[in-house]
């Protein structure tokens, strides 16, 4: 029997609570298809944890979750005590770096039976992935303050497009829209306002693409691009960006298909040098944390992603036909105009992965 190692990290608000509903469904799952989970929860990376020691892990995280195969994450952040940006690089964006998961591939898609804020849209209409570079680009602590608290005060913050970074993720996103019936790939860029680094990266995406003739390209401006996922959703197979463009389309694409509830990531090291990362797209909303209310979708999916990353395709396939099932036929969380909670969204789901 094969035991996969996972680590648990469920981190702040309401990560603590949709970590229960995926491991719940991957259970579920493990009985049905015959392998092992052998699970470790973690309670550092929290803002709690921070409070308690002034640091977000303790010194010797990475050699904790090395021995890992996957790590299973909820959400980081908990702005009333940590400042995001102390918490976040402590923690998620440190794992993302220096596991060197590259990729941060988000899906979105049109379920049946979830209400389209979009008119006119039915389940199949939407379906594509964003392709997010995932280590470099806009997020970084390169820069300064210059002449700080007078009124010539000047701040100064680098973005880093390495060719390495940048035709590693572009080769990625070929690959899957070679891999998919419509072959077409989005490249998002800014070339006419962001005068270096984006026209760099459409030359780049030109050079990659050589090597994939059946592959369509479009590349867009950001701007237009976003105002394309909500008029023209259909357009989009596999969407290609950097690491901060790709952030704020995987909250807007998903947003387009119901609610940011339901989308899942796949924080990936495809080398498999280091343990990857699957975690909702959402954070961690202390506006909702403590009703038992929070969708767990997306972090059930999540969960999905990381079986299919360890080789158990069949077991993703049953907990994505238990996602469309309950979808479809209730019961709902409130972000989908229903009443249920939490939990008896897992519970539903887990039952659902029994024989879906
Ligand atoms: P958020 O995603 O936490 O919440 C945005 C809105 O969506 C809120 O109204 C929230 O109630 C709603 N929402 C989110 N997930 C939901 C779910 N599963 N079901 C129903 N409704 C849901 O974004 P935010 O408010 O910008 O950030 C809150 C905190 O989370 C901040 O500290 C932020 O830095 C952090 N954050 C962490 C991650 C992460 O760990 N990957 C991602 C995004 C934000
Ligand atoms: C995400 C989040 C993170 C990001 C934040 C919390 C640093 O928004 O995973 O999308 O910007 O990558
Ligand atoms: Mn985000």
């Amino acid at each position: 029997n094969k035991t996969l190692r996972i680590a648990s990290i469920p981190g702040d608000g309401i990560g603590q609570e949709v970590m229960p509903e995926g491991l719940r469904v991957l259970e579920a799952a493990a009985g049905r298809f015959g392998f092992e989970l052998q699970v470790t929860p973690i309670a550092w990376a929290s803002c709690d944890y921070y409070q308690q020691h002034g640091q977000m892990m303790p010194d010797d995280w990475k050699a904790q979750l090395q021995a890992q195969d996957a790590i299973l994450f909820g959400a980081v952040g908990w702005p009333a005590t940590v400042p995001d940006h102390v918490s976040l690089w402590g923690s998620l964006l440190k794992f993302r770096r220096e596991f060197d998961q590259y990729i941060n591939l988000r899906p979105a898609r049109l379920f049946e039976g979830v209400p389209c804020p979009l008119a006119g849209r039915q389940a199949g209409d939407i379906d594509f992935y964003i392709v997010r570079e995932n280590t470099e680009g806009e997020y970084t602590n390169l820069g300064g303050t210059m002449y700080p608290g007078t009124e010539r005060e000047i701040v100064i913050q680098e973005s880093v497009f390495s060719r390495f970074g940048t035709d590693r993720v572009l080769k990625y996103a070929f690959e899957l829209a070679q891999s998919r019936q419509r072959k077409h790939l989005t490249v998002a860029t800014k070339s006419n306002g962001i005068a270096i680094s984006m026209p760099w990266w459409d030359g780049r995406a030109d050079a990659v693409g050589q090597a994939y003739p059946e592959v369509t390209v479009d590349k867009q401006h950001i701007d237009i691009l976003t105002a394309r996922f909500v008029l023209q959703p259909q357009r989009f197979d596999v969407v290609v960006a950097s690491n901060l463009f790709g952030d704020i389309l995987s909250d807007l694409g998903p947003a387009c298909t119901g609610t940011i509830g339901l989308a899942p990531s796949a924080n990936l090291n495809p080398e498999r040098s280091f343990p990857s990362l699957f975690e909702p797209v959402h954070g961690s909303a202390p506006d909702i944390f403590g009703q038992n209310i929070a969708n767990p979708v997306a972090m059930v999916w999540s969960a999905a992603l990381m079986l299919d990353f360890l080789g158990q395709r069949e077991a993703h396939d049953a907990i994505v036909r238990a996602i469309e099932q309950v979808l479809r036929e209730g019961p709902r969380t409130r972000d989908l105009g229903g009443q249920a909670s939490t939990t008896e969204l897992g519970q539903a789901l887990a039952q659902a992965v029994a024989t879906a």
